[in-house]
């Protein structure tokens, strides 16, 4: 059952509106269950067997039936990105932070009745990181991520985990965090800034291989188009989707797209350029 008021206890969680009665209680935060907790649950069990502790740890379910996870402490920041989160050393800690999560992530085999989300109306829009190679979190707006000191230290959020690939998951930090959009579309601090370096930056801190650094345009790009795919989707059956298209996406991944159209030659020069593992 829904309560209108939460309880003394119960802190209300708001972020973009998408999960609606996420609240905190004490040093743990209480989300409804859906579908695909359980196996979420399990991979939150694993990363944190395999030393990856910069996750929500699982703590199963509570007396309401509600998933329990440990609260993750620090700063979530929202869009636009403040000024501070918009520095090299930030993409460079969010990457170093992506790399550990993939290296802890590889090797995890989903359980055989694995269910993963599947956002309103995007069930038949095919996804573009086929060729699974790890589960991983594949959502890294600034809301998933917490700061500490000024850096990212841990993320949350992991709803849109499901089998991936390691270059679709730095395609998505990277859209966020470069962002790869059209200078009108990004946080003030970023409207001018040089987008091919943000990239770079990123891909050394993760150590990007020569074949994903070649990967990153091309699989952008698919990604950007399948956004605006399963945002129009998603819009046309969800009032939440729906005010998020209305409020903007519906003109920012178009301009997203035809911005990359142009800068993407760009940006995978400047990638290749600086491959440390480059073939002579
Ligand atoms: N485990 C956690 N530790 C700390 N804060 C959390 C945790 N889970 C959620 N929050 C806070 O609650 C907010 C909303 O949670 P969450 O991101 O899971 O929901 P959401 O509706 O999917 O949000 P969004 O659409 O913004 O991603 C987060 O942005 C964060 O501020
Ligand atoms: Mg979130």
């Amino acid at each position: 059952m829904r309560n209108d008021q939460p309880a003394p206890d119960e802190e209300p969680l708001i972020g973009d509106g998408v999960t609606p009665d996420i609240v905190r209680v004490a040093d743990t935060v209480r989300r409804p269950v859906r579908p695909f907790t359980a196996t979420i649950q399990a991979y939150l069990a694993h990363l944190h067997q395999a030393g990856f502790s910069a996750a929500p740890r699982p703590l199963g379910f509570d007396e309401q039936g509600r998933e329990v996870l440990s609260f993750v402490p620090g700063e979530v920041p929202r869009e636009p990105l403040p000024p501070e989160a918009t520095g090299d050393e930030v993409l460079i800690a969010l990457a170093r932070l992506i790399r550990r999560l993939h290296d802890a992530a590889q090797g995890w085999t989903p359980p055989q009745d694995a269910v993963w989300a599947t956002p309103p109306g995007t069930a038949g829009i095919p996804f573009v990181d086929t060729g699974a190679e790890l589960v991983s979190h594949r959502d890294y707006c600034p809301g998933n991520v917490v700061f500490r000191n000024g850096l990212p230290a841990a993320l949350i959020d992991f709803d849109l985990a499901r089998p991936t690939t390691r270059i679709y998951d730095i395609a998505n930090a990277l859209y966020w965090w470069a962002p790869l959009a059209h200078p009108k579309d990004r946080t003030p601090a970023l409207t001018d800034a040089d987008i091919p370096h943000r990239a770079a930056v990123f891909a050394d801190a993760y150590e990007m291989t020569h074949q994903q650094r070649h990967e990153l345009v091309p699989l952008a790009t698919r990604m950007i188009q399948r956004f605006h795919r399963t945002s129009r989707a998603a819009a046309a059956l969800d009032p939440v989707f729906r005010r998020f298209w209305e409020e903007g996406v519906k003109d920012r991944l178009p301009r997203a797209e035809a911005w990359l159209a142009h800068e993407g030659p760009a940006i995978a020069d400047r990638l290749t350029a600086t491959t440390p593992d480059r073939k002579p």
